[in-house]
């Protein structure tokens, strides 16, 4: 088979590696790629934004399969296109992306399928929102709906912070558009997991749960990130809480999106809040997490590329995953600065003795070869994931290849982990 993956993340590193290694997987492709994905796969110079020429590729070289890793492909309809085109991909269409690229379609989808998640409302208009802030009081969480780089959720310790975000989002348009529409809803009490299912538009196969470390520094301090590192197995999430999430959260989302005409297919991430009551939603997204796919693929047991060939042909029925018995942890490694202002171009060293460790393997992110040196070309720059008997132990593994890592221009939190090690 010849297969495309979209994207150029950490994520997609992962997903390459993983797909790399499939006995099914001929010629492997990845648009745009980085630096450590050249190593697994052709990397081909089209932004994952490019939909024509995503298109145009696939179509031209003869491509069996396209994975898309990020949701603003997915939402731009990359999938709906090469289906359109004959290509068969793995991720949603861009009306059942909507999950993600909505938060307010998906909390009517919750309302309406009786799915555990914070009570809401939804406003176009700021006096309108202003005033149900003032009946409800604070703390309160105020969402711009569309996507927002995942900057447009504000957490409003009071109700002056509430108008604050009401007029940023809405009257100084802060997320270009996405804030034309605001979900407000109540702040959950608990602690957080990222919950990961491949779906084929009526079945869902679930996968693993892991923790990510939104905030850039340790102790959860300084502004949020995409993600500075993440674990798998989820300590929170025992069997019977996954069991919980598939039967009250996934399977009435499949079940919800189908009666609506928008079956879902590909990878469905639910954002959980594990509260005193139960597993509730937070958000979904449509595509595998980053840096939680880093972990997750280290633990996979099985051959990733039929699973998801099978999710995009509507047959998970039969399909199973192994996951090995050890945990996976990732320790992301950002360039200075991140997520304000950092520079680009400095040399990374010491990567070869970092990756050769036992049981690690150094994902990239925003890297680049300039003629043989690898230098950094993005925010998070470096995922490196190692395996262990135990959290504690994959933790351990993972710093010590960080410390073989020569990059004074970078930095990472030193804690990743923390919570799962000290329950
Ligand atoms: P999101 O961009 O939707 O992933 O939200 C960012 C973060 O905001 C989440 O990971 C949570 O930590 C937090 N958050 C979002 N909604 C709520 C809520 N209703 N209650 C408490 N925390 C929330
Ligand atoms: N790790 C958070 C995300 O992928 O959205």
């Amino acid at each position: 088979m010849k297969v495309l993956v979209v994207g150029s993340g950490g994520r997609e590193h992962a997903l390459c590696w993983a797909i790399a290694k499939s006995p099914h997987c001929g010629e492997l492709y990845c648009a745009p790629g980085n630096a450590g994905i050249d190593r697994v796969a052709v990397s081909v110079p089209i932004a994952a934004a490019d939909i024509n020429g995503i298109v145009s590729f696939a179509d031209d070289n003869d491509i069996d399969f396209v994975v898309v890793g990020p949701e603003g492909p997915l939402v731009l309809g990359l999938v709906d296109r090469l289906e359109a085109a004959g290509v068969k991909a793995f991720g949603p269409t861009a009306k059942a992306s909507r999950l993600e690229g909505s938060k307010g379609y998906t909390k009517d989808l919750c309302a309406k399928y009786q799915i555990p998640t914070a009570e809401y409302a939804r406003f176009d208009e700021p006096d309108a929102a202003k005033d149900y802030i003032r009946v409800k009081g604070a703390p309160i969480v105020v969402k711009a709906d569309g996507l927002a780089a995942g900057k447009g959720v504000i957490l409003c310790r009071n109700e002056n912070e509430a108008y604050a975000a009401i007029d940023h989002i809405m009257i100084e348009d802060a997320f270009k558009g996405a804030g034309a529409e605001v979900v407000i809803e109540e702040m959950l009490a608990g602690e957080e997991a990222s919950f990961f299912a491949l779906v084929d538009g009526s079945r869902a196969l679930p996968l693993v749960a892991a923790q990510d470390h939104k905030a850039a520094f340790d102790g959860d301090q300084g502004p949020n990130t995409g993600g500075m590192g993440a674990y798998t197995p989820a300590p929170i999430v025992t069997d019977a809480m996954a069991k919980r999430v598939m039967d009250e959260i996934i399977k009435p989302t499949i079940r919800g999106t189908a009666e609506q005409g928008f079956p879902y297919k590909g990878v469905l991430y639910a954002g959980l809040m594990i509260t005193d009551d139960g597993p509730k939603l937070i958000e979904y997204n449509a595509r595998f997490g980053d840096p939680e796919c880093q972990p997750m693929m280290m633990r996979l047991d099985s051959d990733l590329l039929p699973a998801l060939v099978a999710a995009a042909d509507g047959k998970l029925d039969g399909v199973t995953l192994k996951w090995r018995k050890e945990a996976a942890l990732t320790v992301v490694m950002a360039a200075n600065g991140y997520p304000g202002h950092y520079e680009k171009g400095s040399e990374i060293k010491g990567l070869d003795k970092a990756s050769a460790l036992e049981d690690v393997v150094v994902f990239h992110a925003g890297t680049k070869d300039d003629g043989g040196r690898i230098v950094a070309n993005g925010g998070r720059v470096l995922n490196v994931t190692a395996l262990g008997a135990t959290i504690k132990a994959a933790r351990k593994r993972a710093y010590e290849a960080v410390d073989l890592i020569d990059w004074p221009e970078g930095f990472c939190r030193r804690d990743i982990g923390w919570r799962a090690i000290s329950r």
